[in-house]
């Protein structure tokens, strides 16, 4: 049986999920935001996030995979091309959370080979014990310590994504 066990109520991710939106919509003031949501843990986190943005925004997403089960197999699977237009974009990348970094590192640079003008990183979660390559965060929701956790967009096998809060999972 797999165990539970609250971390972020579902209270504080709305309360701090807005006070981000609000930051970004600052920061970004007068410019369109091209969102670049990371499937598919991302999404829930997206969807509350851009309604509390209030900058124009073009939305947009693209997958990335790394983890099986519990542990990050190192090897970044993302297209080489994405989907939409990059070029001269002012980029924000949205993602639950970064550990290795390597997603984001990948993205990031991805997005600046195709002649972006320039990336922002929006995570929800922050877990850097693990962290090796070179990519640091522009807006992070929370820092938290180095558990696997699972809600909120965040799956343990595809399982647990539609959870309202964020929990640490134990396998027993
Ligand atoms: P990174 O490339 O190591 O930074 O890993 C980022 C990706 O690993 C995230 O987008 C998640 O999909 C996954 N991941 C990392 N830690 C966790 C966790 O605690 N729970 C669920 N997924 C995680
Ligand atoms: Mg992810």
């Amino acid at each position: 049986m797999d165990k539970i066990s609250l971390l972020i109520s579902e209270n504080d991710i709305k309360k701090r999920v807005a006070e981000l939106g609000a930051q970004i919509s600052q920061d970004f003031k007068g410019q369109t935001i091209t969102v670049v949501s990371v499937l598919k843990g991302a999404v829930v986190f997206t969807s509350d996030l851009i309604r509390s943005i209030d900058c124009p925004i073009d939305l947009n997403f693209i997958r990335a995979k790394s983890y099986i089960g519990m542990h990050s197999n190192n090897n970044v699977d993302t297209p080489d091309n994405p989907e939409f237009d990059v070029k001269g974009k002012n980029i924000l990348i949205v993602e639950d959370i970064i550990d290795t970094g390597n997603t984001l590192f990948k993205l990031k640079n991805l997005f600046y080979e195709k002649g972006c003008n320039d990336v922002k990183i929006a995570v929800f979660l922050d877990k850097d014990v693990k962290r090796n390559a070179d990519v640091s965060t522009d807006y992070t929701c929370f820092n938290i310590d180095d558990k696997f956790v699972v809600g909120y967009g965040l799956d343990y096998d595809e399982k647990y994504r539609q959870l309202p809060y964020l929990g640490v999972l134990t396998l027993e």
